[in-house]
């Protein structure tokens, strides 16, 4: 009887990690390495576990990792946890615990991003992150940025703010929607770079059309010409299997409520070490030195949100208890179904690229017969599917990026969902 063995199985995970924070962990280990075959992208019972850890209502398709994940139950559980032991005690006595674990989330991400933990500060989210690049950096009137036509406004509109204040100059690249080659999207860098150039401020992976631009080249082309680098990683932290020490970029932003599935305001800067000079904090406050070592300097808000910073860890482990390259291989088998359903359909103009080098966990399409926003509507208020829309420009359309948290049985609905709208 495999069929009710795999129900019962699947009933007891559901219901399993609900216990107490602490023991809840053991349990999810054993519940995460018990199903056959775990964590391969095809094995549906092992990410039905994964799943089952998300509290999220029954029946709500939720598509819309880009804009914000749910958290896991253990992430909200450590929140929750930590949260009562600081309002139940607000002594400094009790409070200097949250040092030492910050230092632990700090180190765990920088092991998952395979750099060091100086390099990285904990910030608010990615649009802090790429500002305090934005306004630390030491430019001079005349000394040219340059971004493309697709960053996202904390990446781009930020440049222009400053530059309208400095004499900077911004110059923006045109984005093709669907890209040729990475080697297209290299060259297009390597031609607007003139003597003038200082930085290079890209998007690792859009959230307009989900372009997954070639950092790592891009990189090496600015180290070459000792132009800065900056790189948005908003929609590739806790998506992709992202190795910053491969990529070679100088700065590098992300928010932990995204991918990540961690809380609610809660970010990530890393400043590569040797450059870590070049960066000027915006806020300096109490707790401020200049004897804080690397990029602990550019972090220095305040009274900081201590439960929230900390809870940050629940959602690494998470991570990496299911491992990044899982994660990466399980949202693109996601991504791919759809994505290769969507292009057959002969009413819909996918907007991203299938090649694995040239995407991400963002998938773009347009219906040209049907106004993006009646369908996003008609998305939601017959199969309650939640997304995201952009109603003009050459991103228009419909955004799905689905997570680990989605199943196969998810993707196949809203494929039909779709079809259905074509009708
Ligand atoms: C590419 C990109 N960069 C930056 C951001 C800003 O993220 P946050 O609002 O977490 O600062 C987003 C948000 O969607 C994004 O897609």
């Amino acid at each position: 009887m495999p069929n009710s063995l795999s129900h019962s199985r699947r009933d007891l995970f559901r219901f399993l990690p609900a216990a107490s924070a602490v023991g809840s962990w053991a349990l999810l280990q054993k519940a995460l390495t018990a199903a056959p075959g775990a964590p391969s992208a095809a094995n549906e019972d092992y990410w039905k576990v994964v799943k089952n850890q998300f509290p999220l209502e029954d029946g709500l398709l939720y598509l819309n990792a880009a804009n914000v994940c749910p958290a896991s139950r253990a992430v909200m559980d450590r929140h929750l946890e930590y949260l009562r032991d600081f309002h139940a005690n607000p002594s400094f006595q009790n409070r200097d615990k949250y040092e030492p674990l910050a230092e632990r989330v700090r180190a765990k991400i920088a092991a998952m991003l395979r750099v060091t933990p100086d390099e990285i500060a904990l910030t608010r989210n990615t649009s802090e992150a790429s500002n305090t690049i934005v306004k630390g950096l030491d430019l001079k009137a005349g000394d040219e940025i340059l971004i493309t036509d697709h960053n996202h406004p904390s990446n781009n509109d930020s440049w222009k703010v400053r530059a309208s204040r400095d004499g900077l100059v911004v110059k923006s690249l045109p984005v093709a929607v669907l890209a040729k080659s990475s080697q297209q999207l290299l060259d297009a860098f390597a031609s607007a770079i003139t003597p003038r150039t200082r930085v290079i401020a890209v998007t690792h992976v859009t959230s307009t059309t989900g372009i997954q631009y070639p950092a790592r080249e891009i990189a090496a082309l600015a180290r070459q010409k000792g132009i800065w680098m900056h790189l948005d990683g908003a929609q590739t932290w806790g998506a992709l299997d992202v190795n910053l020490h491969e990529i070679g970029c100088d700065s590098y932003a992300g928010s932990m409520h995204k991918w990540a599935m961690g809380p609610l305001e809660a970010g990530i800067l890393f400043v590569k070490s040797e450059k870590m000079d070049r960066v000027w904090p915006s806020i300096v406050t109490a707790g401020w030195s200049g004897k804080l070592v690397g990029a602990r300097k550019l972090e220095v808000y305040g009274q900081r949100d201590n439960p929230r910073l900390v809870a940050v860890e629940a959602a690494i482990d998470f991570l990496n208890m299911i491992g990044m390259n899982h994660v990466e291989a399980r949202m693109r088998a996601l991504t791919t179904y759809a994505k290769q359903q969507l292009r057959e359909m002969p009413a819909v103009n996918l907007k991203t690229n299938l090649e694995p080098e040239l995407s991400g966990g963002v998938i773009k399409f347009d219906l040209p017969k049907l106004a993006p926003r009646a369908a996003y509507d008609t998305l939601w208020k017959r199969h309650r599917v939640a997304i995201a829309v952009t109603d003009t420009g050459d991103a228009k359309g419909l955004r799905f990026s689905p997570h680990v948290y989605n199943t196969m049985e998810e993707m196949q609905r809203a494929v039909a969902a779709v079809r259905e709208l074509q009708a």
